[in-house]
């Protein structure tokens, strides 16, 4: 079962546009929301001041490609916001890798995967609720 719906880079709201990441060691990557992450997402953006918390469902997607144009996709990296108390050390978000079809890789409380990064180089004020700044 996909996670998310194999078009979703092109039909989901865009919230950053393609650039080239250096930390998830791909060409290009764009961001994605739904829309109870798009307040939240949008809202610390750019002036770094958490002015929502994200609700629970919320979802915050990057699209990862095999080249610098965004063309050519080879999956996602998710992060979807759980229920209060469901992973305290990571935010209560569960972690989520998926292929070009929006199918888990791996999924859930992935700590040396992602979460331990993310506390590292997302810490406010470079980054909001385990969610990173643009740059
Ligand atoms: C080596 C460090 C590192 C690892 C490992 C890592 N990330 Fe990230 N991630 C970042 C940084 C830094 C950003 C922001 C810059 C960027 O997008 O390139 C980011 C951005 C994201 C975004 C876009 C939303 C945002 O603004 O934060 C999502 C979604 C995401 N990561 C999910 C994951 C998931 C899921 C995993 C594990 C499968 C993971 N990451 C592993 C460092 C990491």
């Amino acid at each position: 079962m996909p996670m998310l719906p194999a078009d979703a880079h092109l039909t989901w709201k865009q919230a950053r546009a393609c650039r080239s990441s250096h930390e998830h060691w791909l060409h290009g990557v764009r961001v994605v929301l739904n829309d109870a992450a798009w307040k939240p997402y949008t809202g610390w953006l750019p002036y770094h001041t958490a002015n929502a918390p994200f609700p629970v469902g919320a979802m915050v997607v990057k699209p990862e490609y095999d080249d610098e144009n965004c063309k050519d996709l080879l999956g996602y990296t998710v992060m979807r916001k759980e229920a209060a108390g469901y992973w305290p050390a990571g935010s209560d978000w569960s972690w989520h890798d998926l292929d070009a079809k929006g199918v888990a890789r791996k999924s859930g409380k992935l700590d040396k995967a992602c979460v331990n990064c993310h506390v590292q180089h997302c810490a406010p004020p470079n980054g909001f609720d385990l969610t990173c700044t643009p740059d």
